[in-house]
């Protein structure tokens, strides 16, 4: 890592970890941020979900929130950004102190409940940008808000106002941290939310794939459940997977994990990869899976890739590592294709799962 991205780095992590991101989403507003004029290597293109992404990494949900930095991630390299959780009244989400770093764990702990400034400032930002950049890749990820009682509204009123700028949209169910969320991934529940986002898109004169935002920690008869709707037709994909409610006896920072919250980072690498592993043979690859979960380096996208997914999405690694760590992973992908005999990232998804 460049001296001053280290800089940068140690700067940043003696902050708050809130006031960090703030600082970090201002300088790339402000254009601050690393620029990857380099080329994809040909052999980590993806055909999926109608579209030709050029590398298979993107930036998982979380980071923007409120799709204010598209173009400065999206110049970092990355192959993709997906927006988000988007919910359809802004809301000011948990008390704070709310985001907590384990670096031992080289991990993350997170109740921030979905703040975010709601669909109508996130509608202006996506159209602006937009306007002036068709082709970046945005997926926008939807919410519903903390005290909405009709859930099936709420993923539907955000389609209704987003889905005609998103490349694809996510219903995500699997926060830890908004009541009642995660019961919305019964198949029933789903289904129903499945059909209210179609239908939304469809009146707002957009149709893009929709896929679910899955927990790993669900049991494996949950698992089959939603494997065997996403098969039907309404669902495009399925993003394994969100944050963690478990604490792994390997955690370190023993006083921070007792912080309620979702976690993610390095711990959440093995048990998510595992869940990913299970979906793809539960839907026997029919279907793209995108693997999120404690990537951090060229490898882990490839373990993920070889578990099942066609693409990854990565949010912690970028807060121990920076935004340069994607750059080294495009190269590490394509080398360890190249190591293996694999000649696309098709041929190489889900070669461990089967
Ligand atoms: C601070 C923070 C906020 C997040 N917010 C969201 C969110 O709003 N919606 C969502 O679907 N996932 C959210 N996530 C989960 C990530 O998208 C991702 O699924 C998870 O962190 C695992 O990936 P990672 O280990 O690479 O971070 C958030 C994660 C973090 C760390």
């Amino acid at each position: 890592m460049a001296v001053l991205d280290r800089l940068a780095l140690s700067f940043l992590h003696r902050m708050d970890a809130e006031q960090a991101h703030r600082l970090t989403i201002r300088a790339l507003k402000c254009g601050f941020g690393p620029k990857s004029r380099l080329s994809d290597d040909p052999r980590l293109a993806v055909e999926i979900l109608g579209k030709r992404f050029s590398n298979p990494i993107g930036l998982a949900a979380g980071f923007d929130k409120n799709a204010e930095v598209m173009g400065p991630m999206a110049a970092t390299g990355l192959g993709f950004v997906e927006v988000g959780s988007i919910t359809p009244r802004p809301q000011p989400g948990n008390p704070r102190p709310r985001i907590f770093r384990l670096p031992a764990d080289q991990a993350v702990i997170n109740r921030l409940g979905f703040n975010n400034e709601g669909v109508a400032a996130a509608q202006a930002c996506l159209a602006a940008f937009r306007a002036k950049d068709r082709n970046t890749i945005v997926g926008v990820n939807l919410g519903k808000n903390k005290t909405s009682e009709d859930a099936a509204a709420d993923y539907a009123a955000g389609a209704k106002a987003l889905a005609p700028f998103a490349d694809y949209l996510v219903i995500n169910v699997s926060s830890p941290n908004t009541p009642g969320l995660r019961a919305l991934q019964d198949p029933a529940e789903l289904r129903a939310l499945v059909q209210a986002v179609e239908a939304a898109s469809k009146e707002a004169g957009a149709s893009p794939p929709i896929l679910v935002k899955i927990a790993p920690d669900l049991e494996q008869a949950d698992l089959e459940a939603i494997a065997g709707l996403a098969l039907e037709p309404g669902i495009a994909g399925l993003i394994v997977s969100n944050t963690t409610i478990a604490r792994p006896d390997s955690l370190r920072e023993t006083e921070r994990a007792a912080e309620t919250g979702g976690l993610s980072g390095k711990p959440l690498f093995q048990p998510s990869t595992e869940v990913l592993k299970t979906v793809y043979r539960l839907t026997a690859g029919k279907k793209p899976l995108i693997g999120v979960g404690g990537i951090s380096s060229g490898a882990d996208a490839y373990a993920k890739i070889r578990a099942g997914a066609s693409l990854v999405q990565l949010y912690t690694g970028l807060i121990y590592h920076g935004p340069v760590l994607v750059v080294r992973m495009r190269r590490d992908l394509a080398a360890c294709l190249e190591r293996d005999g694999f000649t696309s990232i098709a041929e190489a998804t889900g070669a461990d799962a089967r």
